[in-house]
């Protein structure tokens, strides 16, 4: 999940060429501007730029947002975690790179942190399409729905088996096609993240699935 409920691009077409061309500046832009479109760069561009004033506080703050659809048994969703711990007023963004690890690391050990786990379901192809992720499902007309709730259980991630615990995620993958068909993705980056993923995971010799007997004692 990301913390923005639509993205800046409507599919796989506009993502990459975006992705793959961001770090060369002007020609960069030019290669862009030449796949997607002069008005659907600067459109794209804009969105970008309103995102970037997003800086998270606390990852235990922050709302996260599945942008993307996906199948739930004869329907079709999206997901949302919301958390229950809220900014202090004033809150600013810590100062250190480090500042959201730190941070979660701080409030695990002494408290849970719990988010609220929701849907929302697909109404019709103009306000909750499912092959164009730039366009935000919005509230009002597809109300989320809370199903369940997500606890981080307290604990000491700079303990040894927090150590332990930190090292194994670092190397599983984190793939939205590690799931049950009831759950399958859907739509044209969903598609496109199916094979990105896979390659990106192999590459980097990613773990596969945990099966819960891991043990970090
Ligand atoms: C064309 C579309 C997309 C492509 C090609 C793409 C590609 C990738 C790749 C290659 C990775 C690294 C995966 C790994 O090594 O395990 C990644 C990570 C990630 N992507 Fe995407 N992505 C796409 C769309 C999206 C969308 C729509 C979202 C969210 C709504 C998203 C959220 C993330 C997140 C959160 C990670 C980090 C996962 C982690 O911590 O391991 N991506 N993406």
């Amino acid at each position: 999940m990301i913390g923005s409920p639509a993205l800046p691009f409507k599919d796989a077409d506009e993502f990459v060429p975006f992705v793959t061309n961001i770090g060369k500046p002007w020609i960069g832009l030019l290669i862009v501007i030449l796949k997607v479109g002069l008005g659907r760069t600067l459109a794209i561009l804009k969105k970008m730029k309103a995102g970037a004033k997003n800086t998270a506080i606390s990852l235990a703050t922050m709302r996260y947002y599945s942008a993307a659809p996906i199948q739930f048994g004869p329907y079709a969703v999206h997901y949302s975690l919301k958390p229950h711990a809220v900014n202090a007023p004033g809150a600013q963004p810590g100062q250190t790179p480090n500042y959201l690890a730190e941070d979660l690391s701080a409030r695990l050990k002494r408290e849970p942190v719990v988010y609220d786990f929701a849907v929302q379901f697909f109404v019709d192809e103009t306000q909750t399409p499912i092959e164009d992720v730039s366009v935000e499902w919005k509230e009002d007309v597809a109300p989320f729905i809370t199903l369940g709730r997500l606890t981080l259980s307290p604990q000491d991630p700079d303990s040894a088996s927090g150590r332990k615990l930190y090292e194994f995620i670092e190397k599983l993958s984190f793939d939205i096609w590690h799931a049950p068909v009831e759950f399958k993705p859907l739509g044209n980056v969903m598609r496109a993240r199916r094979v990105a993923y896979k390659v990106s995971a192999k590459e980097r010799q990613a773990l596969s699935e945990p099966d819960g007997s891991e043990r970090f004692e």
